[in-house]
């Protein structure tokens, strides 16, 4: 019998359905991973499930007896307790019965009493025969994976660590039937990959939804997609899916056009003279009727976010030099003797586990924490511009246009000024919405308002701290072509290991002995170079009884998009380098070369050695590239 049944399910806010007379069945032992643009109902379809949202028809029906957990994708309010508490509610009455234990087993040390050393005994029993012991290491385990303090009290925490505990929690609890809703946000790779590994061991039943692609590729046996209010099941992995679902767009668009153009020769028809007029067929006439509603009642597909990035005027050549950089804090040292230059266009990812120091290493670099010792140098006419999704830049309580008017109707968008309605609709609110409050937004559509809010300020450098979380997959790639092409500076920190390979040309990593190290290339880049793999061997999967090598497994695979792409620039990129170098070269062989302002022979000195250093660089990573792609 399949462990879920959703029958005839039908679900509105008041606008057009989110979920139109869906079914769905789920059989034990599948991982599913439903899909959708964002705002098309996917967080509500969970809170049906788990019960949190009526339907307004339908039946949805779990096998009986069956045990369910749900992390949501926003943190409930009103949880107490500490993180050891909350992660162990997900053991059910067990954990009471440990915590009763525990509590007895303080108060009595010391003194004997027999009653209570009865009581104690009991619950131990009890314990036992709901192997509750176990249970009690699996809550330690997964506070520890998830890099939890225990002690700490739940209310007291950030967002992205209250997640974190609520996943222990959903864990932990052994579920037939486990519902994730955007799992990866605020997880580091390290946590990412134990809980693909977790997730494929458990065996359990599993509904996801994820932005992560790498994520989801790891995970999925099925996927079911979601779109203006129908669910469809696409059997397979997502490469599969994605392939069905063009083909399925594409019929769509076939048949689209053949109904508008049948309906615009009935169109014709009925609007012929009074003589076809009164030989006209009553049947014609109400098939054509027909033809109008059902046109009426299309459900045009959500368009794409029109992004623009307003660019200030270029910041100097050289926008960053950092040199022998230490830094602690708590005794902690963050970085040591750490150096990198970041040149204009650069596109730098930072990648490292939750709480390592990428917020305060890119504080470092943008001048805004001073260095226990070394030297930064910020280059000229710096404009920084912020994204940061814990910042809670959104106010919850005020409106999609407040939040980006400073009063009136208008944005001010780099130079320009525009009205907030069309402002919105390039990020796809429709204009109904702009007097809505945020609070009441999806996950992706708050994540979406914020790029909007972020994307009014006209910058040269863009800091951009997990941009990606919540975003439905195209969205990202637009986001993701948007920052391929932006011709300032970018400082990206991202868990996103595909949204990393695809956008950085160098990564910041922090490594697992404690070292910060700069790589040339992405995620991928980093796997191969790093000077010791640290996490499970489920980065990458190596042959059974074959020595692990990374180097003949990166051969092996395929290129990735943004490998392609560099494959294809580099040549340029080198012939311009060496271009402008035998220009400066010319220059300095001038005899009156020398006879210039001093500052004036230093700047090219510099720029010929900036030059050489990145031919170097752009040399080995042509090879590199080269060898993987042969
Ligand atoms: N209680 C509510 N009242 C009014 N509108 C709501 C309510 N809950 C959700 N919505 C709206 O319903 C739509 C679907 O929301 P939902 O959170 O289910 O989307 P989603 O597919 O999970 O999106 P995302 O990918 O961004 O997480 C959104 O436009 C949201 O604003
Ligand atoms: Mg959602």
């Amino acid at each position: 019998m399949a462990l879920l049944t959703l029958k005839n399910l039908t679900l509105g806010f008041g606008g057009p359905p989110l979920l139109n007379e869906v079914n769905f069945t789920l059989e034990h032992g599948e991982r599913v991973s439903l899909v959708g643009r964002n705002g098309q109902g996917k967080s509500s379809l969970m809170k049906l499930i788990t019960g949190a949202l009526k339907p307004d028809d339908g039946q949805i029906k779990l096998e009986d007896g069956a045990k369910l957990a749900h992390l949501p994708q926003e943190v409930p309010d009103h949880i107490d307790g500490t993180v050891f508490e909350v992660v162990a509610q997900g053991l059910g009455d067990t954990a009471d019965l440990i915590s009763q234990y525990q509590q007895l087993s303080s108060q009595i040390q010391g003194e004997q009493n027999q009653v209570q050393l009865e009581k104690l005994e009991k619950l131990q029993q009890q314990i036992d025969e709901q192997d509750g012991w176990r249970l009690q290491e699996m809550v330690n385990k997964a506070i520890s994976h998830l890099k939890l303090e225990p002690q700490l009290v739940f209310n007291a925490l950030s967002g992205g660590v209250k997640r974190r505990v609520l996943l222990a929690k959903a864990i932990v609890s052994k579920p037939d039937l486990l519902i994730l809703d955007e799992p990866t946000n605020h997880l580091d790779v390290d946590t990412i990959l134990w809980l693909e590994q977790e997730l494929k061991h458990m065996g359990n039943t599993l509904l996801f939804v994820t932005h992560d692609r790498a994520f989801l590729r790891s995970l999925a046996t099925r996927i079911i997609d979601l779109d203006r209010g129908e669910l469809k099941s696409y059997p397979g992995d997502y490469e599969k899916y994605l392939k069905q679902k063009a083909a399925d767009l594409h019929a769509e668009d076939l048949a689209w056009e053949r109904e508008d153009k049948h309906l615009a020769k009935e169109e014709v028809w009925i609007r012929q003279g009074i003589k076809a007029r009164r030989t006209r067929n009553e049947g014609r006439v109400r098939a054509l009727k027909r033809l109008r509603a059902e046109r009426k009642e299309r459900r045009d597909r959500i368009g794409q976010v029109n992004l623009q990035l307003h660019e200030a005027q270029s910041s100097g050549h050289e926008v960053v030099k950092a040199t022998h950089l230490d830094y602690s804090w708590d005794n902690q040292p963050i970085v040591n003797d750490f150096s990198l230059t970041i040149m204009r266009g650069d596109r730098v990812g930072v990648i490292g586990p939750n709480g390592c120091g990428k917020t305060t290493l890119l504080k470092l670099l943008l001048g805004e924490l001073k260095p226990q010792a070394g030297k930064i140098k910020l280059g000229t006419k710096l404009q920084i511009c912020y994204f940061d999704q814990l910042r809670g830049q959104l106010n919850e309580e005020q409106t999609l246009a407040e939040n980006l008017c400073d009063g009136g109707d208008t944005v001010r968008v780099g130079e320009q000024r525009k009205h907030v309605i069309g402002y919105l609709k390039d990020f796809l609110f429709e204009p109904e919405r702009a007097r809505q409050k945020v609070s009441a937004l999806s996950g992706g559509e708050r994540n979406r308002l914020l790029l909007a809010k972020l994307f009014t300020q006209p910058a040269n450098v863009l800091v951009m701290d997990e941009p990606t979380n919540d975003l439905d997959s195209d969205t990202l790639e637009l986001l993701e072509v948007l920052l391929m092409d932006y011709k300032g500076t970018l400082l990206l920190v991202s868990h996103d290991r595909e949204f990393i390979n695809n956008v950085v040309t160098s990564t910041i990593a922090f490594d697992a002995d404690g070292k910060v190290r700069s790589y040339v290339g992405g995620y991928h880049d980093w796997l191969a170079q790093r000077p010791q793999p640290v996490t499970e061997k489920s980065a990458e999967k190596p042959k059974k009884g074959k020595p692990k090598s990374p180097a003949p497994q990166e051969k092996k695979r395929k290129l990735t998009y943004k490998e392609t792409r560099d494959l294809e620039e580099l040549p340029q990129r080198i012939e311009a380098l060496e271009t402008e170098q035998s220009e400066l070269h010319e220059r300095v062989a001038d005899p009156s070369f020398y006879q210039q302002e001093h500052t004036l022979v230093a700047e090219v000195t510099e720029r010929l050695k900036s030059i050489e250093e990145e031919l170097e660089t752009c040399y080995t990573r042509w090879d590199e590239l080269e060898s993987l792609a042969s």
